[in-house]
């Protein structure tokens, strides 16, 4: 479960969160809508600690994070998938999926392998697996990034713009995968511009405008 309780942020004297509160549970998905400058990826910057806020506090199950150096404590339980995906280029697609648990976190390369290759499965890129990104479509870098992101099996996953970039088999694609990580019992929080995404997808809809919830 995610809460968020009176978030507030500002980039110097512009206040650009003024008292967000929302709550998202397990196996929900929130998907965040707003004009272009509304605040929406500062709260899910701040939300995944690569942005500090001003305060407020978020609540990841029974953790309290009030600065952003509580977020140590909850370092990949907060996923993240990037709109212009962020996936290593000197790396395979396997070897982009393990990076982070094996290096980062420790996980038996044996095991992450094995992992990858069930979520691989699961994105529907298995026969992709020693391609480098450069060689991936745009969609398909996609879902690998969706792919690495659930690797880590983290308790929430944010994605920003996900469909963005994409056709609408792709679009298809993606929300069939975010489905999927839905039933694994995450709780999913999706900006987007796409409205009809949003409505097939969200089962809260949170309308950011001018740093606050309407
Ligand atoms: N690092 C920063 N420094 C200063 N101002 C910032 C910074 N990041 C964002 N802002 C400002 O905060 C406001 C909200 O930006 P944000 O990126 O959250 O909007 P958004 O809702 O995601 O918009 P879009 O739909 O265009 O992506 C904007 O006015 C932006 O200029
Ligand atoms: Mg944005």
């Amino acid at each position: 479960m995610l809460k968020v309780i009176d978030l507030k942020k500002k980039f110097g004297q512009v206040e650009v969160l003024k008292g967000i509160s929302f709550e998202i549970n397990n196996g929900e998905i929130g998907v965040v809508l707003g004009r272009s400058g509304a605040g929406k990826t500062t709260l899910i910057r701040c939300i995944n600690g690569l942005e500090s806020f001003d305060s407020g506090k978020i609540v990841l199950d029974d953790i309290e994070i009030k600065s952003s150096s509580d977020m140590k404590e909850v370092r990949g339980q907060i996923g993240m998938v990037f709109q212009n995906f962020n996936l290593f280029p000197h790396l395979s697609v396997i070897e982009n999926i393990i990076e982070s648990p094996v290096r980062v976190f420790g996980k038996n390369k044996d095991e992450a392998i094995k992992e990858a290759l069930e979520l691989l499965e699961m994105v529907d890129l298995l026969d992709k697996k020693d391609h480098y990104p450069y060689q991936l479509s745009g969609g398909q870098q996609q879902r690998v990034a969706i792919a690495r992101s659930c690797a880590l099996k983290p308790k929430v996953l944010c994605f920003d713009e996900p469909t963005s970039a994409l056709d609408k088999e792709n679009i298809q694609k993606v929300e069939d995968i975010i489905g999927r990580c839905k039933e694994r019992g995450m709780a999913i929080l999706i900006i987007t511009h796409d409205t009809v995404f949003a409505e097939e997808i969200a089962d809260k809809t949170l309308n950011i405008s001018d740093g606050l919830l309407l």
